[in-house]
C-alpha cells in the first residue's frame, strides 16, 4: 500500500493526473513519468492563467489521450477481435454535472465528447456507433480505426492470442484521468480508457460509471480511478474514496482507506488519485507502481512510485 500520508499541501489552484496503475515495464517507466508530467504542466497552465477546472481536466486527459504509451486514445488496449473499445467520463463538481460513454471507437478525443453530452444535450451517457454518430455531428474529431492501434499494442495482442502473454498478469492498466481545482473553488474530474487489455467485445468497465471511474462535488472533491473495472465499480470506488475525507480527516488516508476497503471485500488492483475542496491531495494505489503528477505551486510533482 502506498499514499502521500506524510505530505499535505494546500493550493490556490491544483491539478492532479494520473497514467494507470500497474506493472509498469522497466523500459517504459521514463515514458510514463514524463507523459504524466506533461500532462499536468498543460493543466496547470489553463488554471494559472485564469482557466476553469473543466478546461484543465479536458486538457491534461486529451494529452494524454494523444500520447500513445497509455491506455486511452490512440494506444488503447485491443479486444479479443482486436479493435480499440473506449470508455470516458467527466463530473463537474459544481452542479453534478456529468457526460460519459462506453464503446467508442472512432473519437480522437473520447473526453471531449463526454464534455459535450454533458454540456450540450440533456442525457448523461451514451454507448457505440451512437456515441461516436454524436461526435460526429458535434464537430469532433473522427480517426479510422487503425489509427487508434499502435505496433506496441497489436504485438500484445497477438501475444495475448497464441496464449503466450497472459492478460490478467500483464495487468498494466493505464488509464488516464485528472482532477482539478480552479481559483473560483470548483473541482472537476475526468477519466478516459482503452479499457483492460484482451477483454469480451462490449464489455465495459468502471471508467464510465459516475463514481466508478470519476466523482466530483464542490462540497466534497473530486476523485479519478485507475485499475481493475470489474472490482472498482462493485465497491463504486471514487465515490466511496470522497465520502471517507471527512470521517479521515484528509485526502490521503481517504484513499488509502477506499483502496483497502476493495481489497479486502473484492480484491483487485487500483490506484486512486483524489482531491478535496482545499486543494489537499491523496494518492492511494496497490498495484506496484502507478503514474502520477501534481502541482505544489508552479512545480510538478511526477513519478510512477511514491517515495
Ligand atoms: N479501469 C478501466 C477498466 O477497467 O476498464
Amino acid at each position: 500500500m502506498n499514499s502521500l500520508l506524510s505530505r499535505r499541501y494546500t493550493e490556490k489552484v491544483r491539478i492532479i493526473v494520473h497514467g494507470g496503475a500497474g506493472n509498469i515495464p522497466k523500459n517504459n517507466t521514463g515514458l510514463y513519468s514524463v507523459g504524466v508530467k506533461k500532462a499536468a504542466e498543460v493543466g496547470l497552465d489553463v488554471l494559472v492563467s485564469g482557466g476553469s477546472a473543466l478546461d484543465a481536466v479536458e486538457t491534461a486527459v486529451v494529452y494524454m489521450e494523444n500520447d500513445p504509451i497509455f491506455d486511452a486514445g490512440k494506444g488503447s488496449v485491443l479486444n479479443k477481435d482486436g479493435f480499440v473499445e473506449m470508455d470516458a467520463i467527466i463530473v463537474d463538481g459544481a452542479d453534478l454535472g456529468m457526460g460519459s460513454i462506453a464503446g467508442v471507437r472512432r473519437v480522437r478525443n473520447p473526453v471531449k465528447l463526454a464534455r459535450i453530452i454533458m454540456e450540450k444535450t440533456d442525457n448523461n451517457m451514451f454507448i457505440g456507433n451512437s456515441a461516436d454518430n454524436l461526435a460526429k455531428q458535434f464537430g469532433l474529431r473522427l480517426e479510422s480505426l487503425s489509427y487508434f492501434v499502435t505496433d506496441r499494442r497489436r504485438e500484445e495482442w497477438e501475444d495475448m492470442k497464441e496464449g503466450k502473454l497472459d492478460p490478467m498478469r500483464r495487468s498494466m492498466y493505464s488509464t488516464v484521468g485528472a482532477v482539478a481545482l480552479d481559483s473560483k473553488g470548483n473541482v472537476v474530474a475526468a477519466t478516459s480508457t482503452g479499457g483492460i487489455p484482451f477483454k469480451m467485445p462490449g464489455r465495459v468497465g468502471d471508467t464510465p460509471l459516475i463514481g466508478c471511474g470519476a466523482y466530483a462535488d464542490n462540497e466534497l472533491g473530486a476523485a479519478s480511478a485507475t485499475g481493475l473495472g470489474e472490482t472498482i465499480m462493485k465497491i463504486v470506488l471514487s465515490k466511496t474514496a470522497l465520502g471517507y475525507i471527512k470521517l479521515e480527516g484528509d485526502p490521503m488516508r481517504a484513499a488509502v482507506r477506499a483502496i483497502k476497503l476493495m481489497e479486502s471485500k473484492v480484491g483487485g488492483r487500483a490506484g486512486l488519485i483524489i482531491i478535496d475542496p482545499k486543494g489537499n491531495v491523496g494518492i492511494a494505489y496497490n498495484a506496484p507502481k502507478m503514474a502520477f503528477a501534481f502541482n505544489e505551486g508552479n512545480k510538478i510533482v511526477y513519478g510512477t512510485e511514491i517515495p
